[in-house]
């Protein structure tokens, strides 16, 4: 999910773009909910993308209080749940309070079935290069070495990849993993998105034709 639009979703109203981070937050945990009732195995939220440090420095820490406070209010219903929580990115350049947090739920949710991956300081093209290096300090560069060295090495193939607020782009997120993802793009904003939209997404999924290069 590359879940855009709660600054637009805020100006609409004449509310503060943090109210509209907020609100995203609350689409977060209505989906998070609903995730495994919908037989999914894998949701992947792009949370903070490495570009997002030009953001203005009060935003940036309305979205790192909002990822504080997620993890904290909502782990014990991860755990209840069965939601495994990894983060994808360089989230260790992060505060040294949310790493602690974050290490904390990740151990905290191990043995979960569903798995909720949230991407923090994430970028793709960084995540490649970095992969590339590990890669090729253990021989041959390969498509195969590579990807055994992605922050996702160890997730389901990515199939599905969602966009809301009607942009057109990928925005550096999973460029690799995304060879052969079906592309779903909405106008719906993310505050307003719901398991209704998703579900919408999955049949639209389920109505396409895959054929991954062959015919
Ligand atoms: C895009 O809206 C959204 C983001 C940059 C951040 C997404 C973050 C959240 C939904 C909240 C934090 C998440 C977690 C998991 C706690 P935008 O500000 O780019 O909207 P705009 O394009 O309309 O201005």
């Amino acid at each position: 999910m590359i879940m855009d639009g709660n600054g637009r979703w805020a100006k609409r109203r004449h509310l503060p773009r943090a109210v509209g981070h907020q609100r995203g937050v609350e689409s977060v945990r209505r989906l998070v909910r609903a995730v495994r009732g919908m037989g999914l195995e894998c949701l992947t939220l792009y949370a903070f993308s490495s570009e997002n440090w030009k953001r203005p420095q009060d935003e940036i820490s309305d979205l790192m209080g909002l990822l504080r406070r997620f993890i904290k209010g909502d782990l014990p219903e991860f755990i209840a749940n069965g939601v495994r929580l990894k983060i994808i990115g360089d989230y260790k350049a992060l505060e040294p309070d949310i790493v602690h947090m974050l290490d904390d739920a990740i151990e905290r949710t191990r043995n979960g079935s569903v798995t909720l991956v949230v991407a923090l300081n994430y970028g793709a093209q960084q995540e490649i290069a970095r992969a590339a290096q590990l890669a090729a300090q253990e021989g041959p560069v390969t498509v195969e070495s590579i990807s055994r060295h992605l922050d996702t090495a160890d997730l389901p193939q990515l199939d599905l990849l969602i966009r809301t607020s009607g942009e057109v782009r990928l925005s550096n997120f999973l460029l690799w993993q995304a060879a052969y993802a079906e592309m779903y793009f909405t106008d719906v904003l993310w505050p307003d998105f719901t398991p209704g939209h998703l579900d919408e997404a999955l049949a639209a999924f389920a109505g396409r034709e895959r054929r991954f290069g062959g015919r």
